[in-house]
């Protein structure tokens, strides 16, 4: 086996159709030789969403051309490749699909291994391209579906400590962003908005704040947000709402990463640790500032992924095809995509009216 395999990832499990090569390397960080990533933002935008048909057939028409960019951009032969990594879930399945079985197809037929990932996992391990870690670390995952705080023990060995019990922040920040008439996906700009505005002209609740642990919370807010917004007019006014969205996001997140630490601390018997903060949401600079402030407060180690590794990219589903290389941790070409698939198959389900904390 190879000291530096070249690995090849695929991810397609949404709107963004990505392909990388990486490669490992002695020094334990490997080295991005391409990540090519295809946003659909425009065949999406005039619905306010992602319609899974529509990114589906995106996928089909691209992933050929954008493998072909990865590999070209990598100056890498194709029978250099020593196995291909493909999302296996969770997300669309209708996109999952097309990505799975071109990798499927590829790995065939250079007959290579094949590796499925966990979408989350690519999130969970995405820092490893760029800096060493040693596990356990405290990781918390804030993307467009997803927002849990993990004890990642080793690969595939997660122990989920909180969760959202409804909205997730991606979700949150895209929904009020709309609110407040911008554009699909709304995140990003909401954060520009925010910068222009008083964040402390509205009161927005914390849900849950003092209590359910490090489990999360983020609907009332969105409730609340549609009822301010029936009442105001001016620009200036949506850009106080998002300054006191922002604020409210970044008190949430500082309080339950304060209660995460310290139980992430208690179940590892530790007393510190590096503190990784990765998804499309961790993008934010606000949330980063804040995040900074408590790690350094609990002697924690704060880690973000670059921006451009945040959001979905493939340079994270080779990397944990890499970490599942070198233990020979490889699937069959039966392999289904799992819409569901989770970090932490033993967490318990923590969603909807009713829910006991
Ligand atoms: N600067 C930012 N501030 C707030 N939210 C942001 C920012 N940048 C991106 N986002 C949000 O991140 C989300 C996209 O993240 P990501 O691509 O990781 O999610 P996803 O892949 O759709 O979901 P999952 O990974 O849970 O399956 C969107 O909701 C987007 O609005
Ligand atoms: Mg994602």
């Amino acid at each position: 086996m190879s000291e530096k395999p070249i690995i090849l990832g695929i991810e397609t499990s949404c709107d963004e159709t990505a392909v990388s090569l990486i490669q490992g390397d002695t020094s334990g960080v490997p080295k991005i030789l391409s990540n090519i990533i295809s946003s659909q933002v425009d065949v999406h935008k005039e619905f306010g969403g992602v319609v899974p048909e529509l990114a589906a057939r995106s996928h089909l028409e691209k992933i050929h051309l954008i493998a072909n960019k990865a590999l070209v951009k990598s100056k890498i032969r194709i029978d250099k490749i020593s196995a291909v990594a493909a999302t296996a879930g969770p997300g669309l399945i209708v996109c999952l699909t097309v990505g799975l079985n071109f990798g499927k197809a590829l790995a065939a037929s250079l007959n290579v291994p094949f590796i499925g990932v966990n979408h989350l996992e690519g999130h969970a391990l995405s820092t490893k391209l760029q800096k060493k870690i040693e596990y356990p670390y405290l990781l918390l995952l804030i993307s467009g579906g997803h927002s849990q705080f993990l004890s990642v023990n080793g690969l595939g060995k997660y122990n989920r400590l909180g969760t959202t019990i409804d909205d997730a922040l991606g979700e949150a920040y895209d929904k009020t962003a709309k609110l407040l008439g911008i554009e699909f996906p709304g995140g990003p700009k909401l954060e520009s908005f925010a910068e222009k505005g008083d964040p402390n002209k509205f009161e927005l609740p914390k849900p849950i704040i003092n209590k359910g642990g490090c489990n999360m919370s983020f609907a009332g807010l969105k409730t609340a947000v549609l009822r301010i917004t029936k009442n105001i007019n001016s620009v200036q006014e949506k850009f106080d709402l998002a300054a006191s969205f922002q604020k409210t996001i970044e008190k949430i997140l500082y309080i339950k990463s304060k209660i995460a630490i310290e139980e992430f601390c208690k179940i590892n018997s530790v007393k510190n640790g590096s503190f990784v903060i990765a998804g499309g949401v961790a993008a934010n600079r606000g949330i980063r500032k804040r995040l900074i402030e408590i790690s350094q407060k609990k002697k924690f180690n704060p880690i973000f992924p670059d921006i451009n590794l945040c959001g979905d990219n493939a340079a994270m589903i080779a990397m944990v095809g890499l970490e599942k290389y070198k233990v020979k941790n490889f699937d069959n070409l039966d392999l289904n995509a799992n819409p569901r698939l989770a970090l932490d198959k033993n967490a318990k389900f923590l969603k909807g009216a009713g829910v006991k904390l």
